[in-house]
């Protein structure tokens, strides 16, 4: 699918977002294995959370996912889950994958998961390796280094592993083998990544303690417990970001997560000078939650790297569009993660953006965003990566003249209504 995308006069009203996607997966993830059951509201309906939840349908959970929105799941308890009959498909999903590989490692059966031609070129020797350190029997192609993993269940025990990466799609993966294996599972971060998995892990009983960048997990049984997902703050950036760029506009973003783990894009727009005001902050389900206010508003150039780069991961592509309409320059390090993410986002990143005029240099870590006044529309391609399709359609609001995305249909992946609610705003 193709978009076309012209420069509207001015950008106003209220989004409402899509739930969050990482706490949507882990809603889903633990319920399942829970006893009793849960309702999941506001639920992120994106391709991602659709095969977490077909896997682990596949995997045997009770789950009602009728029309209203909401899941609800009758958990089947830690030895609940049975063989599923064919190959688990994690689609583009590096949480689905990584997640259910640690859940699966501990189960009696045998398990094979596959994903997409992205998915499939992602590291997974990152999982593998520690998984196998508490006995977990795992394989993957290239030297089992990449999916399809096939996992054959076993007893597991626990292990202190210092994490080489800050990642929290490995930090669950760790923890949702702890919670079967014999004896205690620490995990170490190098730093602080987002932390749901923990959350809901004790809000649902788990003898889980966190103590700075150490977390220690018993094993045991979990109790079901209700979600309320907070808005997608990935999702709530590309309208910060657009708001803050235009300059015509006022948006407000209701409900949006604020985990401090998640937040990063926030401190960051704020400190380039973004007019963006953050109100009405309280706490549902054990998750910081606040309403957003953006407007038109002139940046200047930053320089990021180190704790803030976690804390903002997804949100690195929209980060630099925002440098190329800074005064000076933005350079953002310690970004490397994002080589392995859907696609390799500092090359496509600065693939695209050159394209729109902009002055970009490619770091082995990040990249060095020259600021100018304006960018400028033409063809662009999504490289089948969600955020860089999203990305552009940002870019596509502020750019001179027509912006057209090549393969912007991958927006569903994390945020299905993303295009039409890109229209809603613009014609208000
Ligand atoms: C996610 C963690 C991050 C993030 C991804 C979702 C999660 O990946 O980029 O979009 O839900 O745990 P890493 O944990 O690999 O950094």
């Amino acid at each position: 699918m193709r978009r076309t995308i012209r420069r509207p006069s001015t950008l106003r009203g209220e989004v409402h977002l899509p739930g969050d996607k990482s706490i949507s997966h882990r809603a889903v993830i633990l319920n399942s294995i829970a006893h009793g059951d849960a309702r999941i509201r506001n639920f992120s309906w994106s391709q991602d959370c659709r095969a977490t939840i077909a896997c682990l349908k596949a995997l045997g959970m009770r789950a009602d996912v009728g029309g209203s929105g909401e899941v609800t799941i009758q958990g089947v308890g830690g030895d609940g889950l049975k063989e599923a009959e064919d190959v688990l498909n994690a689609g583009n999903s590096g949480t689905t994958m990584r997640l259910l590989t640690g859940l699966l490692a501990s189960r009696p059966f045998l398990s094979i998961i596959t994903g997409d031609d992205s998915l499939r070129s992602r590291p997974m020797g990152r999982i593998i390796e520690p998984l196998r350190l508490m006995g977990g029997q795992v394989w993957g192609r290239g030297g089992d280094s990449r999916a399809p993993l096939v996992i054959r269940g076993g007893n597991l025990r626990g292990v202190r592993y210092v994490l080489p990466v800050a990642s929290a799609q490995l930090k669950s993966a760790l923890l949702l083998a702890g919670l079967s294996a014999e004896g205690e599972t620490v995990v170490v971060e190098p730093m602080p990544s987002r932390d749901h998995t923990e959350r809901l892990l004790g809000a649902m009983g788990a003898r889980i303690e966190v103590d700075g960048d150490t977390i220690k997990l018993s094993p045991g049984s979990l109790r079901a417990v209700d979600v309320d997902v907070p808005g997608d703050i990935s999702a709530a950036a590309f309208w910060l970001v657009a708001g803050v760029l235009h300059n015509e506009a006022k948006i407000t973003i209701r409900g949006v997560g604020l985990n401090p783990t998640r937040s990063g894009v926030i401190d960051v727009l704020q400190s380039m000078g973004a007019d963006l005001r953050v109100e009405n902050n309280r706490v549902v389900g054990g998750e910081p939650i606040g309403d957003l206010q953006v407007e038109s508003s002139s940046l200047t150039g930053v320089e990021i790297g180190g704790e803030v780069i976690p804390r903002m991961i997804d949100e690195i592509p929209l980060i630099a569009l925002c440098g190329a309409m800074a005064r000076g320059k933005t350079v953002i390090r310690d970004a490397q993660e994002l080589r392995v993410k859907e696609s390799d986002r500092i090359s496509t990143t600065t693939v695209e953006l050159s394209r729109m005029g902009v002055r970009v240099e490619e770091l082995p870590d990040g990249m060095v965003v020259h600021g100018g006044e304006r960018v400028l529309g033409g063809e662009f391609d999504s490289h089948g990566d969600h955020r860089l399709a999203m990305m552009l359609g940002v870019a596509g609001l502020i750019a001179d003249g027509e912006t057209t995305i090549d393969n912007a249909e991958v927006a569903d992946v994390s945020y299905s209504e993303f295009w039409s609610d890109l229209e809603q705003i613009s014609a208000n």
